[in-house]
């Protein structure tokens, strides 16, 4: 039988992505979301590249630890992949309460019923933003957490934290503290800290889909680039970097997909050396937002509406990833090139234009 997955969050930008790439390893997935960031475009995206119409949903919200719990018994989870978090920066310092309430139940509720229903691995979506600004680049696993910037960085610390303190638990006190975990040993955690993921698949039928006015940058370049926004902002071109605009290692959202794969599967086949492993997931390749800028003009040959403006409030001149550990222990590395990666995002946009016409 096949090993079965739980994508919370799976509706979404990353998660999607993910459920596909799963699917297509052969492994079973429980697709569940609470739909407030989203909406079914995704979902349905994932359905016809993998030709399954099958897949489980489950609209579900996490923070409500019954309906967590009864997930869990209604589907042999061998994995479950935690998504379901609020996800911006700015908003999260406007709104401390609802970041934390909603980012660590739901992170909990999992954790709990994880412990209660065979002690199932997990896997949690952190961030780069634990780094904060880092001293020395390119940042490893071992480089310094920095105090977060934002509620929305410290509910990615926090998590880390508690994924690492049950993990210890359930194997230091095992069943006494943990009755419903199986004789294998203790709860298996995983934390993958993301660069800045982009781009969307091959197939134009899943990426990303921003409600308002996009934070990102790469939406916002495309959403210019078809004219539902006037004029691309470049935050910054004082910073001390070769052009002045910041650095950013964006990934590309397949290949972050792909190294869930390969974690998972080191989670379940047993492969990991400790019970609570991190990993970068970056290409190890810096680039501006002017260079990125210029990329996506080129690729997509089309010019772009845009100009430079002040510094935004909270960004880091420069961060990239070391991905070696990645490289080495997951037998994973980024292998889409930035071309194919703009490629992508723009044939997306364009996607998203002639389904809303
Ligand atoms: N940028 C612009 N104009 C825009 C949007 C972004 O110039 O309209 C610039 C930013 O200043 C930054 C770069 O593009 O230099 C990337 O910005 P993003 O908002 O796309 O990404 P960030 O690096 O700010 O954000 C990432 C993740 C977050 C995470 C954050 C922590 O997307 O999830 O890092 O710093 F929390």
């Amino acid at each position: 039988m096949n090993k079965r997955i739980l994508v919370s969050g799976g509706a979404g930008f990353i998660g999607s992505h993910v459920a596909t790439e799963l699917i297509q390893a052969g492994y079973d997935v429980v697709v569940a979301d609470n739909m407030s960031n989203c909406d079914m475009t995704c979902f349905q995206g994932v359905q016809k590249i993998t030709g399954r119409e099958d897949i489980p949903f489950v609209k579900i919200d996490f923070c409500d630890g019954d309906s967590v719990n009864k997930l869990f018994s209604d589907f042999q989870i061998d994995a479950v992949i935690h998504f379901a978090a609020f996800k911006a920066v700015g908003e999260s310092v406007m709104e401390p309460v609802k970041y934390y309430k909603n980012n660590l139940c739901s992170f909990l509720n999992v954790l709990d019923a994880a412990k209660t229903h065979g002690g199932c691995n997990v896997l949690f979506s952190s961030s780069a933003t634990v780094y904060g600004d880092p001293d020395k680049l390119p940042v490893t696993e071992e480089s310094p957490r920095q105090s977060a910037a934002s509620p929305y960085g410290n509910t990615k610390q926090i998590c880390e934290d508690i994924l690492e303190d049950t993990v210890k638990a359930t194997r230091r006190f095992g069943k006494s503290v943990c009755p419903g975990i199986s004789n294998n040993g203790p709860i298996k955690g995983i934390a993958l800290r993301y660069f800045n993921p982009i781009g969307a698949h091959p197939s134009a039928l899943i990426g990303e889909l921003p409600r308002g006015v996009p934070n990102n940058l790469v939406p916002f370049i495309t959403q210019t680039a078809i004219g539902k926004r006037e004029c691309l902002s470049i935050f910054g071109d004082d910073y001390p970097t070769p052009d002045g605009t910041c650095q950013r290692d964006y990934i590309d959202i397949n290949d972050l997909a792909k190294a869930h794969v390969a974690a998972v599967a080191r989670m379940l086949e047993e492969k990991m050396k400790e019970d609570y492993e991190i990993f970068n997931i970056g290409t190890g390749r810096p680039l501006s937002v002017l260079e990125l800028v210029k990329t996506f003009e080129k690729v997509n040959n089309l010019k772009l509406n845009y100009k430079f403006a002040p510094r935004r409030e909270g960004d880091i001149p420069a961060i990239w990833a070391d991905p070696t550990l990645a490289n080495k222990e997951l037998g994973w590395k980024a292998g889409r090139s930035i071309e194919e990666t703009l490629e992508s995002a723009w044939a997306w946009e364009r996607h998203l234009a002639e389904i809303n016409k």
